[in-house]
């Protein structure tokens, strides 16, 4: 079957805690909820993607272990094509154990498990399906020579690449010229330069950085306060809409979703940012990676379209 979108990355099983504060070294505290959830950066993308109108297929690698079931369950719910999943046998499902405080702010570990075992063999079957794609996906939680190569394979088969930089690593020219738009946060944005974002202003200086490392549009994204946006040499920005936070995990993944899906439609950088934007600011209304994540009707009323 012919997919417009493919996102190659990772799935992870979420282990997650809820607390008012996190823990100094060497003390104990008491959490208020602890919960499991279907996560991973690939495979939040490909659901944000899917359930916003997407016709989307997750590649990568599941465990065989018991935790595989709620990534697969959750990814078939939303729509998303698993027939270029691969199950790696006697190696874990990718993990993440995350920390939620009570302003919604996250802080993640990531066990690779599975998805370190995603190779450039991987990539080579994919080829098929990405010759007929529009858009590959990718993100850094499988290995960074399977994310390189993946980018070359994409630009040899003609389908658009966006990379979220995250977890960050430094990025050769050769790598970030295969791609057409990046999407880091503010804080992806000061490892990947050396600047500090903090705001709008820094934002646009990093954006230009990056533009003229090799990527040929950047989104500099700002949590609430927003995004900037860089392509051509041109520059804007996009408040951030104001939303009650209760979970900020996977924000960027809903965004990278949205944004996947509105450029698959055709539509500006401008335009796919703003109704990015918005996909985004839903998800940090509601708990967990994947079930965060709104539907299309929903955008589309939050947006008064
Ligand atoms: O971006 C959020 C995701 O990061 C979580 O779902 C977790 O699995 C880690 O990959």
């Amino acid at each position: 079957m012919n997919r417009d979108i493919i996102v190659l990355g990772s799935m992870n099983v979420d282990f997650v805690v809820r607390v008012k504060r996190r823990p100094a070294v060497g003390e104990t505290i008491h959490g208020s909820e602890f919960s499991i959830f279907p996560g991973g950066k690939g495979a939040n993308q490909a659901v944000a993607a899917a359930k916003l109108g997407g016709n989307v297929a997750m590649a990568g690698r599941i465990g065989d272990d018991v935790f595989s079931k709620v990534v697969l369950d959750s990814l078939a719910a939303a729509g998303v094509g698993g027939e270029l999943i691969v199950t790696t046998p006697n190696v874990p499902t990718g993990s993440a154990f995350i920390t939620v405080d009570d302003t919604g702010d996250n802080s993640i570990i990531v066990i690779a498990g599975a998805n370190g075992y995603c190779s450039k063999n991987d990539v080579d079957t994919l080829r098929p399906y990405l010759e007929k794609a529009k858009i590959l996906m990718l993100q850094h939680e499988i290995p960074m020579e399977t994310v390189e190569y993946a980018v070359q394979a994409a630009k040899q088969c003609g389908a658009m690449v966006l990379l979220d930089p995250a977890p960050p690593v430094s990025l050769p020219r050769e790598l970030l010229s295969g791609v057409d738009v990046l999407t880091p946060n503010a804080h992806e944005a000061a490892f990947l330069t050396g600047r500090q974002v903090v705001d709008v202003e820094s934002a646009r200086l990093a954006a230009a950085d990056l533009l003229a490392a090799g990527a040929k549009a950047v989104v500099v994204k700002l949590g609430a306060d927003g995004l900037v946006y860089a392509q051509d040499g041109k520059f804007g920005s996009i408040p951030g809409h104001r939303v009650q936070a209760v979970d900020t995990t996977a924000a960027g993944d809903a965004f990278a979703g949205g944004l996947a899906v509105a450029l698959c439609e055709g539509k500006s950088l401008e335009e796919a940012c703003r109704f990015a934007n918005a996909v985004g600011a839903l998800a940090v209304t509601r708990k967990g990676a994947q079930p965060s994540m709104p539907e299309r009707r929903e955008v589309e009323g939050f947006l008064g379209n």
